[in-house]
């Protein structure tokens, strides 16, 4: 890590009583220098108390935007506006607006990985932490739909047994592990244990023995020291895990060969750099804007799903 770089970061940042809060699947400098690392839920769950006057996000705009939601008198920046979500891109708002019209009287469940417009559509917001919880507090036989990602909601209609109307949504990275060269890879390993995010297909988590948030998954390899994992989820969550079980044996699950990138990393969280992320700070710029109309129409479903989790 670059020692001057890092200084300088954490002087302004005393300075202007600001708080980095980054995601697991950030670079590992920016995770080491972060005030709290976690997942978009506890990220939110920080959001909602820091009494920082700048939240630094180092995530994606989501996550940002969320933050700001939750904080409207504070300055939250973003270090590259670029950081965006192809989950999040999955689902625009005018052909959702049409989707939720054309079914009415259903509860709209939104994962959070959605822009704040598709948040003021809907009346839970849910993170892959607590999904379960959400869809269960909704009374049964209210039918539901479930947006944006359709893995995560099939996953959820195969543990709770309800029917929910599913948004043909999904996330690049987690769509791009390779069924074959994962079994492959699983019968090499003999005693190696599958662990996987509810965002990866279900043929990948039909093979998984734990399925998780990112937090979720930390912990059972916390829980599991000296167990081989083959993790299928984005690999920046490794450096938590070998941080937290320093001898932990641990394989990324594999990728398919089409795929741009070479291994299951989110190019939307990796353009954030420690470089940018200091700059962020330093010009207070990027800035995350949310119109107030906007704002406080979202804040009401991110709200509930703070309260339901309590
Ligand atoms: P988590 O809330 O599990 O950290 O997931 C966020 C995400 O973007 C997964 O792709
Ligand atoms: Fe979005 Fe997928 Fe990246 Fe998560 S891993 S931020 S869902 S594109």
């Amino acid at each position: 890590m670059d020692v001057d770089l890092k200084n300088k970061i954490l002087k302004l940042k005393a300075k202007k009583n600001a708080v980095i809060l980054a995601h697991y699947y950030q670079r590992p400098e920016i995770q080491e220098i972060a005030d709290y690392v976690g997942d978009s839920f506890g990220l939110s769950q920080k959001a909602a108390t820091t009494d920082a006057d700048i939240i630094v996000f180092a995530g994606v705009h989501f996550m940002a935007e969320t933050a700001k939601i939750l904080n409207p008198t504070k300055k939250v920046v973003l270090p590259d506006l670029n950081a965006g979500c192809s989950l999040a891109d999955s689902c625009p708002p005018d052909t959702f607006g049409d989707f939720v019209a054309a079914h009415p009287n259903h509860v709209v469940i939104t994962y959070i990985n959605c822009s704040a417009e598709i948040k003021t559509m809907s009346d839970l917001v849910c993170t892959s932490s607590n999904a379960l919880k959400m869809v269960n507090s909704v009374p049964k036989g209210k039918p539901i739909i479930f947006a944006p990602d359709k893995n995560l909601g099939k996953y959820i209609i195969k543990q709770t047994g309800r029917k929910m109307l599913l948004w043909d949504g999904s996330c690049v990275v987690h769509e791009a592990f390779c069924i074959d060269k994962l079994l492959d890879l699983y019968q090499k390993n003999p005693g190696a244990v599958i662990i996987a995010h509810p965002e990866s297909e279900e043929h990948i988590l039909k093979t998984a023995s734990y399925i998780g948030s990112t937090a979720g998954m930390i912990n059972y390899v916390k829980e599991h020291p000296d167990t081989k994992f083959i993790v299928a989820t984005e690999a920046g969550i490794l450096h938590e895990m070998k941080k937290e079980v320093p001898n932990a044996q641990l394989i990324p699950a594999p990728i398919q060969e089409d795929n741009t990138c070479a291994c299951s990393e989110c190019a939307f969280m990796k353009v954030n750099t420690l470089q940018k992320l200091y700059d962020c700070l330093n010009n207070e710029n990027p800035e995350i804007i949310v119109p107030e109309n906007i704002r406080a129409k979202a804040l009401q479903p991110i709200e509930r799903m703070l309260q339901l989790s309590t």
